[in-house]
């Protein structure tokens, strides 16, 4: 008895049903479709140019894996478990539809250097729109920060009330670090373009092979450079989930705020009834189970990175079958974050902004104490003795139960003489926002800069 598997000539069993489906690959390998096609055809050319097979035969594996790519696409071909992956199913599918000719196209080329290739490509494709997501992401924020350039609220450090800033100041930090993400996608992208197809199993091969050719048809910079490291680099999979796990976690931050804020303790915002949910008891809830399952799908991506990369670790160069394991924490990681990115940016887009409730907030917490100490420090006191002064004003205000800005000139004086009547005006919620004119601070002055920048950056996006 014989194995009549692709690679079954020193074998003199079948594979046993069970290894059969414990082996294979394609119940989640089979997404690769496109990328292995695209990559075979521009492998074939290569095969074609330099002699390996005739152009006749070019034609027909052009065609073949063209034709298997429609069927695919029209959900005609069933896919089998005994062919193991997405490499091995098309290729059967190609020397059944076109005979010969279809057996020649693995010359020069093996699973390992294929897998990598094609694995390459999908993260290089879904990078791309997972950058686009973030943008649509950016827009909505962007758009939400110009309509509360004005919007006061408090700012908070440990989750106390610390200084006020507006709702636009405190998006735009979102802003900030979607947009870096943006720029850690584009870093990964460079580090990945390059070509592995060529490196065959390990060691290159002897036929006359052009990887250069290989790797300008693919739209890669240029080809890999160590033929062991190509097939057993999985860098470029660690690093994209490396990064959207960073979103996620900036995701999941952000969705932790809007939880917050749309809690009647807070009630900054409300969220769309289209994007919330009910109680199947208690009747009068409305609640944000889209940001708190945001939050909830960041740590199953944290467990693709986690998981991604202590599958790596311990492994010897070069393949391994361990390394299988790799695409479903990537596909994991990539479905998840491009789901929580369009639900979220949607969600968010639909929000309505409590403006008055915000205000109303920022009116307790002494927020303005901070700007009592430097009242004073510009009057010539140094700062370490305004801070105390400022401190006892705060003890004696919850003492009895007035805000900063409700006590009398005579009561601000017996701290120190140097309150004047011009206290009032420094200490407004308005004039302490409008004051910080900082780069990158709350005031309208400071935000209509940075706005600005951020309407060129997605001009440019
Ligand atoms: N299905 C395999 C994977 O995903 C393809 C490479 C298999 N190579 C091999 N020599 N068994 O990693």
């Amino acid at each position: 008895m014989s194995n009549d598997k692709l690679w079954g000539g020193r074998f003199s069993a079948q594979t046993d049903e069970m290894v059969d489906d414990f082996n294979s690959s394609i119940r989640f390998d089979k997404r690769l479709y496109k990328q292995d096609i695209k990559g075979s055809i521009a492998h074939a050319k290569m095969l074609e140019k330099q002699g390996i097979i005739t152009s006749c035969e070019l034609e027909k594996i052009i065609f073949g894996l063209n034709k298997i790519l429609e069927d695919i696409e029209q959900g005609k071909v069933s896919f089998s478990v005994s062919c193991e992956d997405i490499h091995m199913n098309i290729e059967k599918l190609l020397t059944d539809l076109i005979g010969e000719a279809g057996k020649k196209l693995h010359s020069a080329r093996s699973r390992n250097d294929q897998v990598a290739l094609d694995f390459k490509m999908y993260s290089q494709e879904e990078n791309i729109l997972i950058q686009t997501l973030l943008y649509d992401l950016l827009e909505v924020i962007l758009k939400l920060a110009k309509d509360n350039i004005n919007t006061i609220m408090p700012g908070f450090t440990h989750l106390q009330k610390a200084q006020p800033v507006t709702f636009a100041h405190h998006i735009c930090a979102y802003f900030e670090m979607f947009k870096r993400d943006i720029s850690r996608l584009k870093d990964c992208r460079e580090r990945t373009n390059t070509c592995p197809l060529g490196a065959c199993a390990l060691a290159g091969t002897t036929y006359n092979t052009d990887r250069k050719y290989v790797s300008d048809l693919l739209g890669f910079y240029e080809p890999t450079l160590n033929t062991m490291d190509s097939v057993s680099d999985r860098d470029f999979a660690i690093e994209l989930v490396s990064v959207i796990s960073t979103i996620m976690m900036h995701l999941s931050r952000f969705s932790e705020e809007i939880i917050l804020w749309c809690s009647k303790e807070y009630d900054y915002i409300e969220l769309d009834d289209k994007f919330s949910t009910g109680s199947s008891i208690m009747p009068q809830k409305k609640n944000p189970d889209i940001a708190e399952l945001v939050r909830g799908k960041c740590s199953r991506v944290y467990g693709d990175l986690m998981g991604i990369l202590t599958m790596m670790k311990g492994l010897p160069l070069a393949y391994n079958k361990d390394m299988q394991e790799d695409k479903e924490f990537l596909f994991d990681a990539v479905d998840t974050v491009k789901m929580c990115l369009e639900v979220f940016t949607k969600m968010l887009s639909t929000i309505k902004v409590n403006a008055q409730n915000m205000l109303k907030s920022s009116k307790s917490g002494f927020l303005n104490a901070t700007d009592v100490a430097d009242y004073l420090v510009k009057k010539g006191i140094p700062f370490r003795d305004t801070h105390r002064i400022a401190g006892e004003i705060v003890f004696y205000c919850i003492q009895n139960s007035k805000n900063i800005e409700d006590i009398t000139l005579d009561e601000f004086k017996s701290f120190s003489e140097l309150f004047g009547d011009d206290i009032y005006d420094e200490i407004s919620l308005e004039a302490c926002v409008q004051k910080r004119k900082t780069l990158g601070g709350p005031s309208s002055e400071s935000m209509s800069k940075v706005i600005k920048i951020y309407e060129k950056f997605l001009g440019e996006r």
